[in-house]
């Protein structure tokens, strides 16, 4: 029983909509960066992992595709979430994705925050995306509801503050604790080949903490963290509970929705993943 050692911990929480609806450059705004600029086609078409300080609380973020093409990556975002936050263009409105990616926050049982984005433009509606998602049951805390939304821009950054507020404050609600002293284990958000580097893994730490040589299994690949990098790449020794970190150091490429976590030896972490190979 290790419950008297659970710690605060910062929340998950995973942006989703529709395409093109301003996923990226919400996050962009919010951390001051330009990964949406630089994206094939103006096109998310991964998981991006971030952590940002509010106020002294750190908060995780996942960014997820909008496109139609990328509903399993929609869910794999929502399964290791705390809390979602639907975007939803107020020149739009509600959309396929968006209802798709409702469904996914609610399948996953997490709490909803309906992030209602470039209220900038001329033609923003922000009442019609309300009046739209009370329709689906979500309805706004101001119209007597339990679902806060916030109206914000990107562009302009205006309601970014009270989106994190909103953020953070769920959060603490949430009470979110994880044991910091545990093997650390935690999922797969995305993997690939580097030419280079050989096997990357985009590891998010959900409990126990995560060090520099720690023998690691996640699905049918072992290997042993060789090198562990935050999302701005700076090297890192440890990764606690709700960081996500790039690791290099699994012989083979372990699949994204994968479960990772540390054992005894790395000859371990080999037996369990050649275990799991022969299934
Ligand atoms: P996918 O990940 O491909 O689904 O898209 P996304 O939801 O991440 O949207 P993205 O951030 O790529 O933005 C789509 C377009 O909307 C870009 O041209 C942005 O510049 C624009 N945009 C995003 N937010 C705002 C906003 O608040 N106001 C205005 N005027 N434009 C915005
Ligand atoms: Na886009
Ligand atoms: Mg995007």
């Amino acid at each position: 029983d290790d419950s008297e050692q659970l710690e605060p911990r910062p929340p998950v929480v995973t942006v989703m909509g529709h395409v093109d609806h301003g996923k990226t450059s919400l996050l962009d705004a919010i951390r001051k960066t330009d990964v949406a600029a630089r994206e094939a086609g103006g096109i998310t078409q991964h998981i991006g992992a971030y952590q940002v300080t509010v106020d002294g609380h750190r908060v995780t973020f996942i960014d997820t595709p909008g496109h139609e093409a990328f509903t399993a990556l929609r869910a794999r975002g929502a399964q290791v979430t705390d809390i979602a936050v639907i975007v939803v263009a107020a020149d739009d409105g509600v959309m396929p994705q968006t209802l798709e990616a409702i469904d996914h926050a609610r399948a996953a049982g997490v709490p909803i925050i309906v992030a209602v984005n470039k209220i900038d433009r001329e033609n923003a509606d922000p009442q019609r995306v309300r009046a739209e998602l009370a329709a689906k049951n979500l309805t706004p805390v101001e119209w007597g509801g339990d679902t806060e939304f916030v109206d914000v821009s990107a562009k302009t950054g205006q309601g970014l503050d009270q989106l994190l507020e909103t953020i953070v404050t769920l959060a603490e609600l949430s009470e979110l604790r994880a044991n910091p002293n545990a093997p650390a284990s935690g999922t797969v958000i995305e993997s690939r080949l580097d030419t280079g580097r050989g096997p990357v893994a985009t590891l998010l730490v959900q409990r126990g903490t995560l060090r520099l040589g720690d023998p690691i299994v996640a699905g049918t690949q072992a290997g042993r963290v060789r090198a562990m990098t935050d999302y701005r790449g700076e090297r890192l020794k440890e990764a606690g509970p709700g960081t996500p970190v790039e690791v290099l150091g699994f012989d083979g490429v372990p699949e994204a929705g994968d479960r990772f976590r540390v054992v005894e030896s790395e000859r371990e972490a080999r037996r369990l993943a050649q275990e799991r190979a022969q299934r």
